[in-house]
């Protein structure tokens, strides 16, 4: 089976992050995000991608190739301008022979993909969504359905008493090939608001499946962190690497030789961390980074190529690639620091 992957957004909620690198490849704990969810398809019995790039694809296609290191063949399907979630599919209509699942380059689930398919089948249906209900769905697009799981209407970030459904769109779907055709080609549409209510009226066959499974949207950096947080519980699919020890994983499975490092924590291949640096629990620290003696991190990201000088502090952050921490400073926590930034001592 083929799926769809939507990278194109610009993920303005990740910024200054994503002036580096598009949201797809944000590293998470081994891989780049989206990596994840390829893995996830292949797993599934996917074996053909077609990834939707308009931000930043080369940085993609540079990473991914034609996807052959990743068990599955890679297209990449290009906009000059963004046409939104629907016009992107439509976009990438010549390659698609049937029916396939299309995901958001943004959720990280542990959905069973199967089972969505085979509900798809069961119902006869022309697009079946996931969706999972949350307590406060005001933030979001809401799914109504009747008792058989046929949608009956879309409500885009329901104000109080609009509607008592609880169930959001969760970013996962398979489509039928007619229901892209359905897709007005070559311009900005919206899968949410016009393909979905169009299918609605017009077929009677656009049905969802609420599961439970995990999932996050890791596009704003609370989730992102908390995405990193879950996989190192486990609440996820294992990082990738070597656990040096209980909840301790090395990209490189290098043992460190620090004397307070508390797990979880992921280490990157050649980070050097000094014998004197404190590593908190949820430390992830990836590829090249340097911590001096004295420093402390914990609760941080800290992308490749960063530099945490002596006494340094670096707590409930995350910090770009290469950025620098002067001796002795301390970054609040909170923080989201974009490429290349030093920050000073006060
Ligand atoms: P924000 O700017 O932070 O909202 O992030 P975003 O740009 O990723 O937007 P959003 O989270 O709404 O997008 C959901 C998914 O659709 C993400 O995987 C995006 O990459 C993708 N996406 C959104 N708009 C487009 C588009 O116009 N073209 C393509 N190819 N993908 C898109």
């Amino acid at each position: 089976m083929q799926a769809v992957i939507l990278v194109g957004g610009e993920g303005t909620r990740l910024r200054p992050l994503t002036y580096a690198l598009p949201k797809p490849m944000v590293p998470i704990l081994g891989r780049p995000f989206i990596g994840w969810i390829i893995e996830r398809l292949r797993r599934a019995g996917v074996d053909d991608v077609i990834l939707s790039c308009c931000y930043l694809p080369d940085v993609i296609e540079a990473h991914f190739g034609d996807g052959s290191d990743f068990g599955v063949k890679l297209h990449y399907v290009m906009e000059d301008t963004p046409l939104g979630t629907a016009g992107a599919i439509r976009n990438a209509f010549d390659l698609v022979h049937g029916r396939i699942f299309v995901c958001n380059g943004d959720i990280l689930t542990g959905l069973d993909l199967t089972k969505l398919r085979e509900s798809h089948e069961k119902n006869n249906a022309i697009a079946t969504i996931h969706t999972r209900a949350v307590e406060d769905p005001s933030a979001f697009g809401v799914v109504e359905t009747d008792t058989e799981g046929r949608v009956k209407r879309f409500v885009e970030k329901p104000k109080p008493g609009e509607t008592d459904a609880r169930d959001i769109n969760a970013g996962t779907y398979v489509l039928e090939r007619e229901a892209i055709e359905a897709i007005p080609e070559g311009k900005t549409v919206s899968i949410e608001r016009e393909t979905f209510p169009l299918l609605i009226d017009t077929t009677h066959r656009v049905f969802a499946v609420s599961t439970n499974d995990y999932w996050i949207d890791v596009g704003r950096p609370e989730t992102y962190m908390q995405a990193h947080r879950d996989i190192l519980d486990g609440k996820f699919d294992r990082p990738l690497g070597v656990e040096i020890r209980p909840g301790v994983w090395s990209a490189d499975g290098a043992v460190l030789d620090c004397a307070t490092l508390q797990g979880p924590a992921y280490i990157g291949a050649g980070a050097k961390i000094a014998r004197g640096a404190r590593i908190g629990p949820y430390s992830v620290v990836y590829d090249d980074v340097k911590i001096a003696d004295g420093a402390t991190v914990g609760n941080c990201i800290l992308w490749p190529g960063c530099v945490v000088e002596e006494n340094a502090t670096v707590r409930g952050a995350i910090l770009g690639l290469d950025v620098v921490v002067d001796a002795g400073a301390s970054v609040p926590a909170g923080s989201v620091i974009g490429k290349g930034e030093r920050l000073v001592r006060t």
